[in-house]
């Protein structure tokens, strides 16, 4: 705590301080959350914005980015830093000081709603995004705010379900990334999730909260709760929660919205309800309730000093506002702050390329400019932003795959063959619903599609998902007629693309049928310019799968009812630490395609892998070549196998990865160095061990394309 802080927290009243630790509504509208200042003291009000693909400030707009499971699929975290430092300054530019992003909360399921908005079923690759985009935004000087802690892993039944998991999951999958946000991207603030775990709702969790977070972990940032997402007085206060958000009433916070609208069951089946997301309408707890339970000596006032210092210190950190600066009255300095950029339009598209992973491709790809080229899908004729709920972004610029496709080609013809997929959209100003969306069904036909398919050189065919917070995927499935049209295309085309924008994994029914596969995720309004220069071989699909592609949502850990979306308010994490390719790798499951997997425009060979241990682990490195005829990007990913150790663990577990761009007939040595923690596992007595004897490394091109494997001993 710096002198400026404890000299402001010795001049606070207490009816001040309470003013301090919950929000308030935004005098100009355009906030998220809002904290009022204190004109006597001069500490200035603190502006809180959505996050985590772009600036979400009400009524304004900002640079759509692609969505956090793209970013996470470049396997770029340099990348992610540029992303980061981007939305810092954006944020900036729209007079905002907290950011509400990143999310790092593991994909469990692979229906979940905001899969989008998360990195991946791995705590590596999420960690290293995380900690990359985080030190981007507070490198503009504003904060950001790792969330959902922890185990917000469902939308269904959000408010209420206990995530209820063993201590060893939560240190080896669930936590880690928060972990490395707070220990190495010295994060500002930290969200608290909506659901409980253990039986605890988490902004009354103390143990993980105060002791782990606060204690184990040294954060000395501030705790803030999900909008709505406090639960009690006492029981939060001295849980550790610092910030109860929004401290605004949900009708006044939402005025135009109709107050019958507002579902008060904060737990109907399935967590959906038909008009309003079912928010639990809280008082403020942190407002006349923690006064008097303070007065009453329920709490010690040292309990909120703490809290008030966590916010006036958060304040002094940002060089965008410091409490010194606004007690001489100079105005903040937001020097740093721009948006909509031809530099944040070109990241947004470079985002896109890198996030795109080109799954499968029998040479069709890339597509030549004197092709003439069939355009299909029900949306195809509109940038895929991004997932509905808070983090939706409205951009100053879009462009369509249609559009994309259209300025690289001379003959494209369109059909959008099925009717427009709903998309999900909360605060958008378009609300597109299937029926009524922008094509009527007398003016889609399959029919149509597949003339326009027959008589071009190749048919690229758009399809897409919808997710949105508030609730997940029914299935893995395409929504609507999609794959009959995929189907009905393949059979007529001379050549089929397949372009997916989905939040996750799908099931691919078709796969055999056409000739090539690229993933694109929600890339956001450089959509069809990137899917352009990857179509056409301008760029390399840079990415690889931050998840695991299943055949089917049976393949997955979470199939069963009682572990997902729970029974009786319990979700039941009975896969301990085997989610996602560790799952699939234990029970033995063929993915459709695995974890890490993602092909290249140019072909890598891995020559020479070594393995060598250091005092503090071991260092890889791997000879690769590139023999194909175009530039690519190879990534190198080495796993870790904890062989040694005396309890079940995943066959393969991701410790370490490089990417690297290669010319045509160029060749580099990568290293990968490891750290001894990295062949840890978590034993509930005694804490982190790491296994005496013999442990294994794995080198590879994915989990399951392993090219190299050795056997180390840390110790
Ligand atoms: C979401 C948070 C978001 C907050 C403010 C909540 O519904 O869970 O991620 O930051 O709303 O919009």
């Amino acid at each position: 705590m710096g002198s400026d802080v404890t000299a402001l927290l010795e001049e606070l009243t207490l009816a001040e301080k309470i003013r301090l630790v919950h929000g308030a509504a935004d005098p100009d509208g355009t906030a998220t959350g809002y904290v009022p200042g204190n004109d006597r003291l001069g500490i200035p009000p603190v502006t809180v914005v959505d996050g985590p693909l772009g600036v979400r400030a009400m009524g304004e707009r900002a640079t759509a980015f692609p969505a956090s499971i793209a970013l996470a699929a470049s396997w770029n975290p340099e990348l992610a830093r540029e992303f980061g430092t981007a939305i810092g300054r954006e944020t900036a530019a729209h007079d905002q000081d907290v950011l509400l992003g990143p999310g790092v909360n593991i994909i469990r399921t692979p229906t979940g709603g905001r899969n989008f908005e998360y990195y991946s079923e791995d705590p590596h690759l999420s960690a290293r995004m995380g900690v990359g985009t985080i030190e981007g935004i507070q490198s503009a000087g504003v904060s950001a705010t790792v969330k959902h802690y922890v185990a917000n892993n469902q939308e269904t039944n959000r408010y209420e379900v206990s995530a209820d998991v063993s201590e060893r999951a939560l240190r080896e999958l669930y936590l880690p990334a928060f972990r490395a946000a707070v220990e190495e991207g010295d994060v500002d603030a930290v969200m608290t999730a909506y659901n409980r775990v253990n039986g605890i709702y988490m902004s009354d969790h103390e143990r993980l909260l105060s002791d782990v977070l606060k204690g184990e972990w040294d954060f000395d940032g501030l705790v803030v709760s999900d909008w709505w997402g406090t639960r009690s007085t006492v029981d939060a206060a001295r849980a550790g929660l610092d910030l109860e958000m929004p401290g605004v009433e949900l009708t006044e916070y939402f005025p135009e919205m109709d107050a019958d609208s507002f579902d008060d069951d904060p737990n109907p089946p399935n967590g959906t309800s038909s008009d309003f997301p079912p928010i639990p309408d809280v008082s403020a707890y942190f407002g006349e309730p923690l006064r008097e339970a303070i007065e009453s000596g329920e709490i010690d006032e040292s309990i909120l000093d703490d809290k008030v210092s966590r916010l006036l210190s958060m304040l002094e950190s940002t060089g965008r506002q410091n409490v010194a600066k606004c007690e001489t009255g100079s105005p903040s300095d937001d020097s740093t702050g721009e948006l909509d950029t031809p530099a944040h339009r070109e990241l947004a598209r470079d985002i896109a390329i890198e996030g795109t992973v080109l799954l499968t491709n029998d040479g069709v790809l890339p597509l030549s400019e004197s092709d003439s080229v069939a355009v299909i899908g029900p949306n195809a004729d509109a940038a895929k932003l991004g997932g509905g709920g808070s983090s939706e972004v409205s951009p100053f610029t879009e462009t369509g795959p249609l559009a994309g496709i259209e300025s690289r080609a001379a003959d494209v013809s369109f059909e959008r063959g099925v009717n427009p997929i709903a998309e999900s959209s909360f605060f958008g100003d378009s609300e597109l619903a299937d029926a009524n969306g922008s094509a009527s069904a007398a003016e889609t036909s399959i029919d149509d599609a597949v003339s326009a398919a027959a008589s071009a050189d190749c048919a690229v065919v758009i399809a897409q998902d919808d997710a949105t917070e508030f609730t997940d995927r029914d299935s893995i499935e395409l929504p609507g007629r999609q794959n009959d049209l995929i189907d009905a295309v393949a059979e007529a085309a001379e050549r089929t693309v397949v372009v997916l924008r989905t939040s996750g994994p799908v099931e691919l029914p078709w796969l055999d049928a056409v000739d090539a596969v690229l993933e694109t995720w929600y890339p956001g309004q450089a959509d069809g310019e990137a899917l352009a220069a990857v179509l056409f071989g301008d760029a390399d699909p840079g990415g690889r799968l931050p998840v695991t592609f299943g055949r089917s949502a049976a393949d997955y850990p979470t199939a069963d009812e009682t572990a997902f979306p729970g029974t009786d308010d319990v979700a039941q994490y009975e896969e301990g630490v085997f989610v996602g390719y560790r799952y699939f790798d234990d029970c033995d499951i063929e993915p459709l395609f695995p974890f890490g997997h993602g092909q290249s425009y140019a072909t890598f060979e891995y020559d020479d892998v070594t393995v060598s241990e250091t005092d503090d682990g071991c260092d890889v490195t791997v000879d690769l070549r590139n023999v194909g005829t175009r530039a690519g990007k190879a990534v190198v990913q080495v796993y870790v196998g904890k062989s040694a150790a005396p309890v079940p663990t995943p066959e393969r577990e991701l410790a370490g990865f490089e990417s690297v761009e290669l010319g045509a007939g160029d060749s580099a040595t990568v290293p990968v160095s490891l750290a001894r923690e990295a062949f840890a596992y978590y034993d509930e007595n005694s804490g982190w061990i790491v296994p005496d004897g013999s442990n294994t490394v794995h080198v590879g091109r994915s989990s399951r394309d392993i090219r190299a494997t050795a056997d180390v001993d840390v110790q």
